[in-house]
């Protein structure tokens, strides 16, 4: 069953009557960020309520999406009464998508919850798909469940407000969805370039996202198999990222992987050397970077992709593309084997 998305402009201020679970729940909670509450998007939520939600508001940032955090909100529910006939929405980017996601999934056993997602990168990535979870200090995303949202809103009206560097984040998304599905989407795609644009079509990247990521999570929801190709650049990403210390943005480090990655599936022969160079100039016209920063030794991002999740029997497996618009390796289900002396090269070929 594919979860209910609606996409369009003023939808904050009809979240009850688009979604029958919030318009069926006894009590209902908004858990958002100070950010949304700034720039008033909390109070467009709330307007169409004839009851106003109880509302949680959260600091900003990755640092708040942990366990204690999660204890927190669920004794705020527990406290203020709220029982199995309760739903929850989430209001904001990834973080908040993730955090609320996964108290819904535990509150009570589970209660539902509603996916407004305010950051490109949530639109068209985080809130689909029924990943939740909070971070540890082993790593992120390491304590969590899946638990599909029963709707997921986009208000295009929150995008005025989003600061240019998370535009640029959820470019590197984008960029991935048309590379490993879409040839003519990332063609699409490249033409808008750059985010800053006016106006940009922020409507069909949207839903050409959301399209290419429901299709594939509905083939394989627990990632055993088609799911997979969506971590593209994701492996040589995450190893960037963690060698930085979450210093360095999601996009920025997936952006450099995608570039990293495509060097490896060059090299080993599955894709045609030509791809690079395209998806080189379409991630440097989304204003994001292509080079591995000098800062971060080549062994050193070689070794954290052992430990990253995708990591099976000594050599890590990378979801490889074999052209713009389609990835290698169906006959393996997406996850590649790659030695470690292609990828040391592969990186240094990226400084
Ligand atoms: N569940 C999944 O499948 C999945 C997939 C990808 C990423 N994630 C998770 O998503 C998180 C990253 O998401 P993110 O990039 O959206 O980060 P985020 O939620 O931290 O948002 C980034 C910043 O933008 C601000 N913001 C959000 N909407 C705004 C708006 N409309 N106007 C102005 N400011 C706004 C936030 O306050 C925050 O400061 C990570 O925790 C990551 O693990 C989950
Ligand atoms: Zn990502």
């Amino acid at each position: 069953m594919t979860t209910p998305t609606h996409i369009g402009d003023g939808l904050l201020a009809r979240l009850p009557a688009l979604v029958p679970a919030l318009a069926s729940a006894h009590r209902v909670a908004i858990v958002t960020d100070a950010n949304l509450e700034r720039h008033g998007h909390l109070e467009a939520a709330c307007r169409g309520f004839a009851h106003r939600p109880t509302c949680m508001v959260l600091p900003p940032g990755e640092s708040t999406k942990t366990r204690d955090t999660w204890a927190r909100v669920t004794d705020t529910l527990l406290h203020a009464g709220f029982g199995r006939d309760s739903a929850l929405v989430a209001l904001g980017g990834g973080m908040i998508g993730d955090l609320t996601g996964f108290v819904a999934a535990t509150f009570q056993r589970g209660i539902p919850f509603v996916q407004v997602p305010t950051t490109l990168l949530a639109m068209v990535d985080a809130a689909h798909g029924g990943k939740t979870g909070v971070d540890t200090t082993h790593g992120k995303n390491l304590v969590g469940a899946f638990h599909e949202p029963a709707a997921v809103i986009v208000d295009l009206d929150t995008w005025a407000t989003l600061p240019d560097a998370e535009r640029r984040a959820g470019m590197a998304e984008v960029i991935k969805h048309g590379v490993v599905a879409d040839a003519d989407y990332f063609a699409r795609v490249a033409e808008m370039l750059p985010p800053s644009r006016t106006p940009f079509a922020l409507d069909a990247v949207v839903r050409g996202s959301i399209h290419i990521k429901s299709t594939i999570v509905a083939q394989d929801a627990r990632e055993a198999g088609v799911r997979k190709v969506l971590n593209f650049g994701h492996t040589i990403g995450h190893a960037i990222e963690q060698r930085a210390a979450y210093q360095l943005a999601h996009g920025d480090c997936v952006a450099i992987g995608m570039v990293v990655e495509t060097r490896i599936a060059v090299a080993l022969g599955l894709c045609a050397p030509d791809v690079l160079p395209t998806l080189v100039d379409t991630i440097t016209r989304a204003w994001l970077p292509t080079r591995v920063p000098a800062t971060i030794e080549t062994a050193a991002i070689v070794a954290a992709t052992a430990t990253d999740k995708k990591a099976r029997a000594g050599r890590v497996e990378y979801a490889l593309p074999r052209a713009i618009g389609a990835m290698a390796g169906a006959e393996r289900q997406y996850g590649i084997p790659v030695d470690d002396d292609i990828v040391r090269a592969a990186i240094d070929a990226s400084r």
